[in-house]
This record gives C-alpha cells, sequence and structure tokens, in this order.
C-alpha cells in the first residue's frame, strides 16, 4: 500500500496499478477493490463517472450495476459497446454508503490518476457523467440542469456533460433527457475530429 509518486505513472497499466496500491486518501480505507476504470485505451471517447459503487467495489470494474447497463444500452443506441470506449471515475474507491465524493478526495485522486488517465489516452472527446465529473472541467456556478448536452471546449478538450445514468435512472424525464443527449456523441465526435 503506497502514495504513488506521479513520476512512476509512465502509462495506464501502471497508473491502474497504482491505483490499487493506493492509499493517498481516507477512501482506501473503505474499498474491496479499487476502480481504475477500463476500455479501449485508444478510444476517441472518455467517460468520467463519479466513483464505485457497491458491484464496482467487489468487481473493479467501472459501472457494472444497474446504471451500468443504462449506459451499454445507452452505447448500443449509437452503434458502441463498452470494449470500444474508455469508462472511468472521478474517485477510483467507492465512498462509504455510496455518498458524495468529498472535495478533497476528488482532488487528490483527480491530480494523481484522471488527469495522467486522460494525458495518455488523449480522447477527442470527454462525457462527464454527473455533477462530480462535470465540476471538474466547469465552474462550480454552473448548474447540470442547465448545461447538460452542451458540449464545450475545456482545457484544450471538447467536454460533453451529461447526467448521471443513475440518477436518470428511474426518473421518466431526465432518463429521456439523457437518452436524446447521449445520441448527440457521434455528431460531436465527428465535429472535433474535423476540427484541427
Ligand atoms: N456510478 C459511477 O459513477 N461509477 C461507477 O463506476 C458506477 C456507478
Amino acid at each position: 500500500m503506497s502514495i504513488p509518486t506521479p513520476a512512476t505513472l509512465t502509462s495506464l497499466e501502471a497508473i491502474a496499478a497504482a491505483v490499487h496500491d493506493c492509499t493517498a486518501c481516507p477512501l482506501a480505507a473503505g474499498r474491496l477493490t479499487a476502480v481504475p476504470g477500463d476500455g479501449n485505451p485508444h478510444s476517441p471517447v472518455l467517460f468520467v463517472g463519479e466513483g464505485p459503487g457497491q458491484k464496482e467495489d467487489e468487481t473493479g470494474h467501472p459501472f457494472i450495476g444497474a446504471a451500468g447497463k443504462f449506459l451499454d444500452e445507452m452505447l448500443s443506441a449509437i452503434g458502441q459497446t463498452r470494449s470500444d470506449v474508455f469508462v472511468t471515475n472521478v474517485v477510483k474507491c467507492r465512498p462509504p454508503e455510496n455518498r458524495d465524493p468529498e472535495p478533497d478526495e476528488i482532488h487528490t485522486c483527480t491530480d494523481l490518476f484522471l488527469w495522467k488517465q486522460i494525458e495518455f489516452i488523449a480522447p477527442k472527446l470527454i462525457v462527464t457523467l454527473g455533477r462530480h465529473s462535470m465540476g471538474l472541467f466547469f465552474p462550480p456556478e454552473y448548474k447540470i440542469s442547465q448545461i447538460h448536452g452542451q458540449p464545450k471546449r475545456v482545457r484544450g478538450r471538447v467536454v460533453l456533460p451529461l447526467y448521471h445514468p443513475a440518477a436518470a435512472l428511474y426518473n421518466g424525464g431526465m432518463r429521456q433527457t439523457l437518452i436524446y443527449d447521449f445520441k448527440k456523441i457521434p455528431l460531436v465526435l465527428k465535429k472535433v475530429q474535423l476540427t484541427p
């Protein structure tokens, strides 16, 4: 168990190994398995969720519970599968009782891992799932209810903020909105890929 040194994180595999070993924040103490993220490391689209839930904590893979099934359905609707894209989270360890991650946990984890993952994957499009992920790229006064589905260039990358599949799963209106926004992904990606 250790706090990784950024200089040792020289590949996605090294990051994943360091995530499994990490004790840099209090979330490490409560996890069964850390969840580095997985999928296609060459994907032009990177999905960033919030943090592992119970099923993810048990298995070490992101989005495999009910929210994950919904994510798979939406991916299928745009002709993609999980192995086409890369999926990770803001924090890599399950917060106790699925509470929101604390700002210092988010800061520690993203500084160590997420920004490096983004550097290695170099996605054309980052799709944020939920407000914690969105909060990494947009100012705090931005509300997800106002900016969902609107792609924006941030820190040199195009970011599409979407509702979190778990929040939208059982809320009819939000579910339809998320499905509608999700279907914009191919078009946004096409536009990004055409823009130098
Ligand atoms: N919710 C998330 O944000 N991430 C997961 O991996 C699972 C559920």
